[in-house]
């Protein structure tokens, strides 16, 4: 596997009552991206943070903020994220009956448009949306919580998804959202993903760099 692997810690398993320290310590640790999970209690069973959150944590760091939405709809919001210092805005696409002006809508607010695939939503829903996109993002879990356990049956999703992407000639982001730990990593890489979002095995972990090296699989994995 020649592509880089990049981590995006999840702050959902960060300390909530130190999150500038976590940002800044994570950052500091060599996290690529920082994923910001963000729920609704309605189109997800959990409510974490919004936008607000989002703004006083970017000035403790440059990192690319990417910012998973699951929340619906979603278009209502995309500005007050774009604003509050996203980078990378990413929605599914049971959000809104519109997902092609959704991506639009984050293209033309000056940020990277993604994707998110639940375990049960086909590939074939963002076939046509496939110029649109800078990244796609495979759920491993069903979203709401962090600790879940991966569900091994995405990995042929994570490989034809892989494929779909070359096809294009565009560099499009492949990431894993779920469950990722040192042991499931190995598999999405294998299968052709090339970012890889980690909460419970990065925050969870009493040396963040050392769990980020395990992930990336430059440290050897140690269970
Ligand atoms: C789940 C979130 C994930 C979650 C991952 O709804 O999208 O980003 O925080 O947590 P772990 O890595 O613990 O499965
Ligand atoms: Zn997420």
């Amino acid at each position: 596997m020649s592509r880089p692997v990049l981590i995006a810690p999840s702050l959902l398993a960060a300390d909530f009552s130190r999150l500038g320290e976590e940002v800044r310590a994570i950052d500091a640790a060599g996290a690529d991206w920082l994923h910001l999970d963000i729920m609704d209690g309605h189109f997800v069973p959990n409510i974490s943070f919004g936008p607000s959150v989002v703004k006083a944590l970017r000035k403790h760091s440059a990192m690319s903020f990417d910012v998973h939405l699951m929340i619906a709809p979603a278009d209502p919001f995309l500005a007050a994220f774009a604003e509050a210092g996203a980078d990378r805005i990413s929605l599914h696409p049971e959000a809104g009956p519109h997902l092609h002006r959704s991506l639009q809508t984050i293209r033309a607010l000056g940020k990277s448009p993604g994707v998110v695939l639940n375990p049960g939503t086909p590939v074939s829903s963002i076939e046509h949306v496939m110029d649109l996109v800078d990244l796609i993002l495979v759920m491993t879990v069903n979203p709401g919580f962090g600790g879940q356990s991966f569900i091994h049956s995405q990995l042929p999703k994570i490989a034809t998804l892989r494929k779909m992407i070359e096809a294009t000639g565009r560099d499009i982001h492949l990431q894993i959202d779920g469950g990722v730990t040192a042991k499931t990593a190995p598999l999405c890489i294998e299968a052709g993903a090339d970012v890889l979002v980690a909460g419970t095995a990065v925050f969870g972990a009493p040396d963040y760099a050392k769990a980020m090296r395990d992930i990336r699989g430059a440290g050897g994995a140690s269970e």
